[in-house]
């Protein structure tokens, strides 16, 4: 239960939109220039002065008007002053390969927490000058406009999306095999290279269903809030009740979600010899 004295929704999803325009404002004036990037601790996880200056601001937005909520930000990590109910959990830039290669498909995403419960979200590609945000309660809009859910309910019918973590060298639980047997089995998978956008596009009716592995919290938190008000389910990969530090997730429009658990669960796995000749 949210204590009585909590603020309305609607004063945190102005903050986090403002926040989330101010990131989004740093990523435009950083595009297609000639950027500073260098590697994380995986092979291809790349951060760029984008990212770290986006954050800056998104940071600098949230602490003058919360100054005691905590914050968990991809680049500085856990910054909390002390206890507290409200966890804001921030990706300055979801995306980061394709904005550094110039391909136009990259987000601000801030949700946040309260007590534990993602309740408020913004997901911002300023490239396409696109915003989905949403609160527990009062919906979801892309550009202030009330968006739902796709109505398909056949996996045959569906186009999903996916991801492959930076990890995947390094672990045959990599996604491949789910990969290739849902591309068997449905419309297409497309792969768009940010996990808030590929949350707020099942959102908006664009896709049908995601899953993914590998994943931390900053990806998803926003765009959990934002699929459930527009009508969608969100899950671990058996159906039962996500934990943000999983690393998995499962979404969909609510009405392929069990299908898609079964699938996920029966993947086959892919031959010894396919890994072996990959390493
Ligand atoms: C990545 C993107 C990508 C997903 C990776 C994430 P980043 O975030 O969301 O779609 O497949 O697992 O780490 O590094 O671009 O912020
Ligand atoms: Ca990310
Ligand atoms: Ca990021």
């Amino acid at each position: 239960m949210l204590k009585e004295n909590i603020q309305p929704l609607p004063i945190f999803l102005d903050v986090a939109t403002a926040a989330a325009k101010k990131g989004g404002a740093v990523l435009k004036e950083f595009w297609g220039k000639q950027l500073a990037i260098a590697e994380k601790e995986y092979q291809g996880d790349l951060v760029t002065e984008a990212d770290k200056k986006a954050e800056k601001e998104i940071l600098a937005v949230i602490r003058s008007d919360f100054a005691d909520h905590a914050i968990l930000a991809e680049e500085s990590g856990q910054l909390t002053q002390k206890e507290s109910d409200y966890l804001w959990v921030i990706d300055p830039l979801d995306g980061t390969t394709n904005y550094a290669h110039g391909y136009p498909q990259s987000a601000v995403s801030i949700g946040l927490l309260i007590e534990g419960i993602p309740t408020v979200g913004v997901v911002y590609n300023p490239l396409s000058e696109e915003l989905w945000s949403a609160a527990k309660g009062h919906g979801a809009t892309l550009n202030q406009h009330s968006i739902q859910v796709s109505e398909t309910k056949e996996l045959s019918k569906s186009l999903l999306v996916t991801g492959f973590a930076y990890d995947r060298r390094e672990t045959f639980d990599n996604n491949y095999a789910e990969f290739c047997y849902l591309t068997h089995l449905t419309q297409g998978v497309r792969r768009t290279g940010s996990a808030a956008l590929d949350l707020v596009h099942v959102a908006c009716g664009r896709f049908d269903g995601y899953w993914e592995r590998g994943i931390k919290p900053w990806d998803i938190a926003a765009g959990i809030v934002i699929l459930e008000e527009a009508g969608g389910k969100v899950s671990a990969y058996n159906g039962s009740k996500i934990d943000l530090n999983s690393g998995r997730i499962l979404a969909t429009n609510g009405k392929i979600h069990h299908l898609l658990s079964e699938t996920l669960q029966k993947t086959p796995r892919l031959s010894d010899r396919f890994y072996r000749q990959l390493s």
